[in-house]
């Protein structure tokens, strides 16, 4: 258990051990001060998108940026009806026609803003004629440079190899945008006053979240700690939850983690199913209820089912050991609480594989 005043950030390192750990719990002040000290500049932006009457989105990034481009087109789609498409940054350039239609965007994510893929990838935009929009938490980064316009994470700079204050701090920026443009175009399939509010919550269930599972993951990941396989499967916006959950897992355990769409896995992967491939089950409200076949099957394989939900009652069928998450989000927001327990289990996992979660050997914070 690490020490914590259950504020937030400590500063200075705060008695915690690594800095990936640290970082995980700077998540809810991280949360507050991106919606507070963006706010208008979100407000800004989407006016701007708004006149221009852009119809597609183009997102990108790389490893953890390019999954919170995948949760960030889900929340924009659904809340606008604008069709997006989130390109890993590497393939931007080669997966987009020569010739965009010029009421596109790009949304250009990156945590350092500069890696090389992202800077490519925006410049490929902008030699097409299209507006780019950098979110990054590093102001004057060469991506800024480049973009035509900057949304700010306000996570404080981020040390640790493996991503995780500044992931969420972009999702809460691209829901605050996919709302103000859901209010703007007036096409939000719910109350956007009402999404506000459960998005302004966030801070409040992060910390909850933390709260609440920082010993019980700690115990499960020192009892999983032979573990070299693990399968994560999510659904709607929690698939991005299960690929970014599988790189944390690689990046600070240095195991395969492969994360999948929920139902996908039956289409071949399950294949490799055993008692000695533990999967985490990833299902945030009604995907109790609709994955439970799913769930069902692998459990009837032999293989170890580790649930993480906001509804652990409807679990008891598959495991008596469910992570819990606080409930009370829409499942539109929810991969900013849902990835917090997998964050814990990478960290705790590497700690307990006798390895540094802050540095993994061949990684690099920025590829260059
Ligand atoms: C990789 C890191 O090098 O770059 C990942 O290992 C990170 O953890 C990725 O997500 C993208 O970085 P950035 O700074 O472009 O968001």
């Amino acid at each position: 258990m690490v020490p914590w005043d259950g504020r937030g950030a400590l500063g200075g390192g705060g008695g915690f051990p690594h800095r990936m750990i640290m970082e995980i719990y700077e998540q809810p002040k991280a949360l507050e001060d991106t919606m507070v000290k963006e706010d208008d500049e979100v407000r800004r932006v989407a006016e701007i998108i708004d006149q221009r009457r852009c119809e597609l989105i183009y997102i990108t990034g790389s490893g953890t940026s390019y999954h919170a481009g995948l949760a960030g087109g889900y929340a924009l789609s659904t809340l606008t009806g604008m069709i997006t498409s989130t390109i890993p940054a590497s393939e931007f350039e080669s997966w987009i026609p020569p010739s965009i239609p010029r009421r596109s965007l790009l949304l250009a994510i990156s945590q350092s803003g500069e890696s090389s893929d992202i800077l490519e990838a925006a410049k490929a935009a902008s030699g097409r004629g299209i507006m780019v929009v950098a979110l990054t938490n590093t102001p004057g980064s060469p991506l800024a440079e480049v973009s035509d316009h900057v949304l700010l994470t306000h996570a404080g700079r981020e040390y640790a190899v493996a991503a995780t204050k500044t992931y969420t701090a972009q999702l809460s920026i691209l829901y605050m945008l996919s709302l103000e443009l859901a209010r703007l175009t007036g096409l939000a399939p719910w109350s956007v006053e009402e999404l506000r509010a459960s998005l302004s919550s966030t801070p409040r269930l992060a910390r909850e979240a933390l709260m609440m599972n920082d010993k019980p993951i700690e115990g499960l990941a020192y009892r999983f700690r032979q573990s070299n396989y693990f399968f994560l499967l999510g659904s709607g916006p929690n698939y991005a939850t299960a690929l970014e959950g599988a790189l944390k897992l690689k990046e600070a355990c240095n195991i395969y983690a492969e994360g999948f769409a929920a139902r996908e896995f039956l289409h071949g992967p399950i294949q490799l199913i055993s008692g000695g491939t533990p999967s985490i089950f990833i299902a945030a409200g009604e995907d109790v209820k609709r994955l439970m076949r799913l769930a069902l099957s692998i459990k009837g394989f032999g293989a170890p089912l580790i649930p993480v939900s906001d509804r652990p009652e409807g679990l008891s069928a598959v495991s008596q050991e469910v992570v819990r998450v606080p409930g009370g989000l829409p499942g539109i927001f929810s991969p900013i609480i849902f990835i917090i327990p997998l964050q814990l289990f990478a960290y705790y996992g590497s700690k307990a594989r006798g390895l540094d979660p802050d540095r993994p050997e061949k990684l690099r914070k920025v590829v260059r």
